[in-house]
């Protein structure tokens, strides 16, 4: 028997409704399968942990963390008017999310853009776009850049308010997530788009150069490359020349929105925060307080991150491909949370009634 720690930050906003779903989904792999067991460990992390503890990311998560196989997050952050209440650097994004990265150096974010057939009805993009489906994989360098960079902001001499943000990588970091995007390619299309902006940016000049040196390894990968302006309206356009896409972090962060534009909802948009000795799983959404508390968010991009945990940390790979069969089989029957069903004929189903009927999907399929 094999037991994992896991530790469940729910967050603000949806993160407990969302995370509720992800807990079901955990016990019910775990009774089916006898010889793994979770221990689930659940901590304050986000505005949440700020008014409770006047930390969002308290020491009594971090070492749970610390201890923990994997992290599962929730979804952290309150809407615009309510983050005035937090002084700016406890905020959730700057004071837990950002730490939550550094510390564990979850360098390779992986955020698939996933459309089957069985979802192709959700996407605003037309039947002919879409064609045999969308299924292409953001890897977003989670760890440098714009977000971590140094910061100042200031009065000048003639008493203006000035603010600097630094844009910084060096070239291990570039090296580091290149070889991750050659390599998720090689197990893929052998096709890499490479999503820069060196027309401009210096930082994307050296991006590129390293690229030169890096593909010398991995011949069996074509490299096409293609500025981040551009991709944004290819993605829309004509989304299956994609298969893996590589860039630096804020163009990671901005695409990978659009790409739950292109399936139709940010709930369809899980993804994985990889490092080096732990990774840490999250949807690629926010805590989307406009409709928290009301048991109608989508959790599939939860339950999608539970998949790709189960994949990625604890190498049970045939159990998550049960999982997206399951999420798919849902879809497939006619349901849709809100966000997604539209029109006469939708049924309509809440974020608990999703839960359980992947469990219950899931349970059709042979156990390990
Ligand atoms: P958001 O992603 O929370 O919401 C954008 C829109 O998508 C909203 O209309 C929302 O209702 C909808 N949406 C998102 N997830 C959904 C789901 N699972 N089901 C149904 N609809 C869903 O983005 P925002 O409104 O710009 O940000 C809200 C807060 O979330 C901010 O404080 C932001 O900083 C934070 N945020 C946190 C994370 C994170 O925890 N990783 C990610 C992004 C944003
Ligand atoms: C995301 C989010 C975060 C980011 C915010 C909340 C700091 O938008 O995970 O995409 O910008 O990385
Ligand atoms: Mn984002």
């Amino acid at each position: 028997m094999k037991t994992y720690k896991i530790a469940l930050l729910a967050g603000d906003g949806i993160g407990p409704e969302v995370m509720k779903q992800a807990v079901k989904v955990l016990k019910a792999v775990e009774a089916r399968n006898p010889e793994v067991a979770f221990e689930l460990n659940e901590a304050l992390f986000g505005a949440v942990a700020y008014f409770e503890t006047g930390k969002s990311f308290p020491a009594e998560t971090i070492a749970i963390c610390d201890e923990a196989d994997a992290i599962l997050k929730g979804t952290i952050g309150l809407n615009h008017e309510d983050s005035k209440k937090i002084p700016v650097d406890e905020q959730p994004e700057r004071g837990a999310l950002l730490p939550l990265r550094r510390r564990y150096n979850t360098y390779a974010n992986f955020r698939p853009v996933y459309l089957p057939q069985e979802l192709a009805h959700f996407s605003p993009l037309k039947p002919e776009v879409i064609g045999d489906g969308i299924d292409l994989m953001i890897i977003r360098e989670l760890v440098g850049g714009l977000y971590f960079g140094e910061k100042e902001v200031g009065k000048d001499d003639n008493g203006k308010r000035y603010v600097r943000e630094v844009l910084e990588y060096d070239e291990d970091q570039i090296r580091d997530i290149l070889k991750v995007g050659f390599e998720t390619a090689q197990r893929r299309k052998k096709v890499m788009h490479n999503i820069h902006k060196s027309n401009v940016l210096k930082s994307s000049v050296l991006w590129n150069e390293i690229l030169e040196e890096v593909a010398v390894d991995y011949p069996d990968v074509e490299v096409k490359h293609i500025l981040v302006d551009a991709a944004a309206t290819y993605l829309c356009l004509n989304p299956g020349q994609f298969d893996v896409m590589v860039m630096e972090n804020m163009f990671g962060d901005i695409l990978s929105d659009q790409g739950g534009g292109i399936l139709g909802s940010l709930g369809l948009m899980p993804s994985a925060c990889v490092g080096p000795e732990k990774s840490y799983y999250e949807p690629s959404h926010g805590s989307a307080p406009d409709i928290a508390g009301k048991n109608i968010a989508n959790p599939y991009s939860m339950i999608g991150s539970v998949a790709l945990m189960l994949e990625m940390s604890f190498g049970m790979e045939q159990e998550a491909k049960n999982l997206w069969h399951a999420m798919k089989s849902v879809f497939a029957n006619g349901y849709g949370t809100p966000d997604l069903a539209k029109g006469e004929d939708a049924k309509l189903i809440d974020t608990d009634a999703f839960g359980d009927m992947v469990v219950d999907e899931l349970n059709k399929a042979p156990r390990a």
